[in-house]
């Protein structure tokens, strides 16, 4: 596995290939990230991961300077799923100026949920996706359902933009337990890690009352909030929303059983979790 840290050397390994298979991260890789690189392997070849911590998506109070980089084992995890080339941009290679350009992704996507949470977030987020894109200039590009409303959004840039890249979705990828992984669950103290499946049980529990439509959506919503709060947790939401746009489902939505998810973010202890589950 070579890896590249300027733009340049990267397109000249590059040159000529027209199914380059992209998966970007932020590094502190596990097995969810890694079943990334097995979907990338089946759609396209060689496969590109890319490792940035991207400050442009963390806000003022966010975890930038904490976030765990466990270079060197990501590398060799890397090179044992036949990754062809790690894209290790330091700053400076990605950022050589400020970046003033902007990707600004349209309010009804961005600014909710997650958007209305972190603002900025997914303005930076789409904005070194693109650029990674132009980077890399893959044919597939491989996103974690885990971020549901990341892989929307940058489906939808995508599309808007033209940009010759098919975007792939992968499963989340979950412990035993239901505990979607991610590189915050490192941030867990084992009794937050032992407590921290609660959240998908109640996105489960909640999938399944609003299958049966069991009571008003909103109330299924608030209910789960209050079951996460009287076990210590700080939700700041959980949302059913229609999985075509992630605005609320209408009446009709839910007569015609449109398809729909929950998504959800709530606070343990110090970390912030997210999850979703289709419904
Ligand atoms: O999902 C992530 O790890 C990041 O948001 C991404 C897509 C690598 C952009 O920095």
């Amino acid at each position: 596995m070579k890896i590249i840290s300027s733009i340049d050397e990267l397109r000249d390994h590059l040159r000529g290939q027209l199914r380059t298979a992209f998966v970007p991260t932020m590094g502190n890789l596990h097995e969810g990230h890694l079943s990334l690189m097995r979907l990338a392997r089946r759609h396209g070849d060689p496969v590109v991961a890319s490792i940035f911590v991207n400050r442009l998506q963390f806000g003022p109070n966010d975890d930038f300077d904490t976030y765990p980089r466990t270079f060197q084992a990501d590398a060799e995890k890397l090179e044992k799923e036949g990754v062809y080339i790690l894209f290790a941009p330091s700053e400076k290679d990605l950022y050589p100026e400020p970046q003033e350009f902007r990707v600004q992704p349209p309010d009804d996507l961005g600014s909710t949920l997650e958007g209305e949470f972190r603002p900025g977030f997914f303005n930076g987020v789409t904005t070194v996706v693109l650029k990674l894109f132009s980077c890399v200039q893959p044919g597939v590009a491989v996103f974690g359902k885990k971020d549901y409303q990341q892989l929307m959004i940058i489906r939808n840039m995508a599309r808007q933009f033209s940009l010759p890249t098919e975007i792939i979705a992968a499963e989340t990828y979950r412990a035993d337990d239901g505990l979607a992984l991610s590189s915050r669950n490192g941030y867990l103290s084992a009794a937050e890690r032992a407590e921290a499946p609660r959240l998908y049980q109640e996105l489960t529990a909640l999938a399944e009352n609003v299958r049966l439509g069991q009571a008003p959506i909103a109330e299924l919503e608030r209910h789960a909030m209050a079951q996460l709060s009287s076990h210590s947790w700080k939700p700041d939401y959980i949302s059913v929303r229609r999985r075509s746009n992630l605005m609320p489902p209408s009446a009709d939505d839910l007569a015609q059983k449109s398809p729909l998810v929950v998504l959800a973010a709530a606070r343990l202890g110090a970390t912030r979790l997210i999850d979703n589950l289709e419904i």
